[in-house]
């Protein structure tokens, strides 16, 4: 059970790498350090049981989402009270907002600003949250713009890596799934590629193939690559499997959708091949790549993955907010 971080102030004067006070928009503001820092500020958010804190008392957290989502609204939700601040929210923003009359996501973004102390934005445009970041005179933390970018979960993904494997450098990950649309592994392969030594193989479906630019800011990073679509070979050397489910929403033709989804799956083959080291990460929800039987696997890590987005946006929050 998390709860909120009342531990010891005393790192509390440690720079991060990005401006405290600041945005969150891509994973592209962050580097090793500041990783390090806000991973040690999340350590801190696991304390006995003993209320929320009141780092945050007075503040609210105003979380605007256009998409669905359980697992991203929630946590900011679950992070921020523990934190002792209010949430604010409309989890259905397209319908529920005045979105539905016309209103414009640059007005929407204003106008809430002057409400809530940060705006935690979930939009189907890409580059959404960076708009927002123009307008809105608060810190705006970007929870998932579109196929462009889901940094926060990139964050707490690193982490439960680091927190299982001990740490990230020299990492052998295998990405499962839909590169094109998934902002997951956007995030995420631009996020580990801080740390040296990485191997990405990519298995995606032929029409869900990652970005050629984003291949080519990898290599130019000193990422070694691979591109196949055999996930059983892929594996044997992996020390994470990166599995998401095909982006069905993004896809204009269903048909297109249908091709993609049947291609990978987490079958019996692939969890044999895996190392017993290897670990088995997914960002949720899952659709049919991964069986309810890898549940068991002393490898999933999945559940525990979303777990830890608690403390991870209680670190940011706090940071956001300049209270931790
Ligand atoms: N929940 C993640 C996202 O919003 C992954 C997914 O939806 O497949 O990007
Ligand atoms: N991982 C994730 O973003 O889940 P939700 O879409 O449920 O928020």
């Amino acid at each position: 059970m998390y709860r909120a971080c009342i531990a010891d102030d005393s790192e509390g004067g440690a720079v991060l790498g990005w401006k405290a006070g600041g945005h969150v928009l891509s994973v592209r503001q962050f580097d090793s350090a500041s990783l390090k820092e806000i991973f040690a500020v999340s350590d801190r958010c696991f304390v006995p049981p003993s209320g929320p804190s009141r780092l945050a008392e007075g503040r609210l957290m105003a979380a605007i989402f256009y998409e669905p989502s359980t697992r991203t609204r929630l946590s900011f939700e679950a992070a921020m009270l523990r934190l002792g601040g209010g949430v604010i929210s409309t989890e259905n923003a397209a319908q529920m907002s005045s979105a539905a009359k016309g209103e414009s996501l640059r007005d929407t973004m204003r106008i809430v600003a002057g409400y809530a102390d940060l705006i935690v934005l979930r939009h189907h445009d890409q580059g959404s949250a960076q708009l927002a970041a123009e307008v809105a005179d608060v810190p705006v933390l970007n929870a998932g713009d579109g196929p462009g970018e889901h940094p926060t979960q990139a964050l707490l993904d690193a982490y439960t890596i680091q927190r299982w494997r001990g740490g990230l450098d020299g990492l052998h990950t295998v990405f499962m799934g839909d590169s094109l649309y998934g902002r997951t592994i956007h995030s995420l392969c631009l996020l580990l590629r801080l740390f040296p030594g990485q191997h990405y193989t990519f298995v995606a479906p032929p029409n869900a193939q990652p970005p050629r630019a984003l291949l080519q800011e990898l290599v130019a990073g000193g990422v070694r690559l691979t591109v196949t679509s055999d996930l059983v070979a892929a594996v044997r050397s992996a020390d994470v499997l990166y599995v998401t489910r095909v982006q069905r929403e993004r896809f204009a033709d269903p048909s297109e959708y249908e091709r993609a989804a049947r291609c990978y799956r987490v079958g019996p083959e692939v969890l044999e091949a895996l190392p017993p080291t290897g670990i088995i990460l997914h960002p949720l929800p899952r659709v049919n790549e991964l069986p309810e039987e890898v549940d068991t696997d002393p490898r999933a890590a999945y559940f525990q993955q979303a777990r830890l987005g608690v403390p991870i946006r209680m670190a940011l929050l706090g940071r956001a907010l300049g209270v931790l």
